[in-house]
């Protein structure tokens, strides 16, 4: 009798187990496929908002560019802007108008992420954040195996997609290779997601894997999208973290600053600790979203000497990130054996602690 109570109570237990199981690995799908779209929405708008930018940017060098945007690096241009609120925008000129309606689909989303965003990446929360990246390793695997791991992971969450990332890793290394650029840089191409692994192994939720980055510990540059979020941001008071130079000084340079947790930062972290890929490749890797610098210009005041260079890298990298999305796709199966001897030359280690 207390056997056959045991056994029924087990059952329970049993069933009960399997549902809370089922109901985590629903989520766990859900959330996956709330990223891939959030991260494509994000991509969407930086699209459009590049093509604004390049409207200006045609005819002007780097230090051109940083020089005339310099000029309102920490003070109010509201005045500015109230004087010439009626005249009609150069940049709007060559916008096409498709692309500006998926701006506006996916600016809804877009803007519920960067509020919550904007509110939650803190100066403690970024120290924590790689406190727990140097005292934990999250998996052993090999670059290729990462990849299939993200991949499975985001195609489990929604069979109907025609979002991928390994599509997306290797056509973004396709067109680089397309375009004759070294190897190291066909294999940022590669990799430069792979640091979305992270939502699988400890983030708490989209806001510290995608979307644009920003340094945290100095005052939130207006030029961050949606910057008036920052508002709830507990750092946005706090005067150690709100001042123009913060925790930094004049021109320390961006190694010496501390971006805002996410995917890139956390591959670049893994990409310097076990590749031999040039500093060119990790600055790629590490500042991809950092559109607020490497698109809007922002924190010039912060760069040294070296991050001229790097910025140059970062920005010959960002279109093939943001146009590669097109719609040819390759044979995986037939790149495979070009990419394992691409990974095997700058990754000395076949498994590597992500
Ligand atoms: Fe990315
Ligand atoms: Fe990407």
């Amino acid at each position: 009798m207390t056997g056959a109570k045991e056994s029924e109570s087990g059952k329970i237990r049993k069933e009960y187990r399997n549902e809370h199981n089922s109901v985590i690995e629903k989520n766990r799908k859900f959330s996956g496929i709330l990223l891939e779209k959030l991260d494509d929405d994000v991509l969407n708008v930086n699209r459009i908002r590049q093509t604004m930018g390049a409207t200006i940017s045609q005819q002007h060098t780097i230090e051109e560019e940083i020089a005339s945007h310099s000029k309102d690096d920490g003070h109010d241009t509201s005045a500015e802007a109230e004087e010439n609120w009626h005249i009609a925008s150069e940049y709007y000129k060559n916008i096409d108008t498709k692309a500006f309606r998926q701006y506006e689909l996916a600016c809804d989303r877009v803007k519920q992420f960067y509020e919550e965003q904007h509110e939650k990446q803190t100066v403690a929360y970024n120290i924590q954040a790689r406190i727990n990246f140097k005292t934990k390793t999250r998996a052993r695997m090999s670059i290729w195996e990462g990849l299939e791991k993200l991949n499975k992971l985001l195609d489990d969450s929604d069979p109907d997609t025609e979002l991928s990332q390994i599509d997306h890793a290797i056509q973004t290394a396709e067109a680089i290779r397309r375009d004759g650029k070294p190897r190291w840089f066909q294999l940022v191409g590669l990799i430069h997601d792979l640091g979305k692994l992270l939502y699988f192994f400890d983030s708490k939720g989209q806001w510290d894997v995608v979307g644009d980055t920003f340094p945290v510990g100095c005052k939130f540059s207006k030029r961050i999208i949606l910057p008036d979020s920052f508002a709830k941001n507990p750092d946005f008071l706090n005067p150690l973290y709100n001042t123009k130079y913060g925790i930094y000084s004049k021109h320390c340079g961006l190694d010496k600053v501390m971006l805002s947790w996410g995917h890139d930062e956390y591959m670049y972290h893994v990409a310097k600790n076990n590749s031999t890929l040039p500093i060119e490749a990790l600055a790629m890797i590490r500042y991809h979203s950092f559109y607020p610098w490497h698109q809007e210009y922002a924190y010039s005041y912060l760069m040294d000497e070296h991050d001229k260079e790097m910025l140059k890298a970062v920005q010959a990298f960002n279109s093939y990130d943001l146009y590669s999305k097109v719609d040819q796709t390759y044979d995986i199966d037939e790149l495979k054996p070009y990419y394992l001897e691409l990974i095997d030359e700058f990754f000395p280690n076949k498994i590597i602690d992500f």
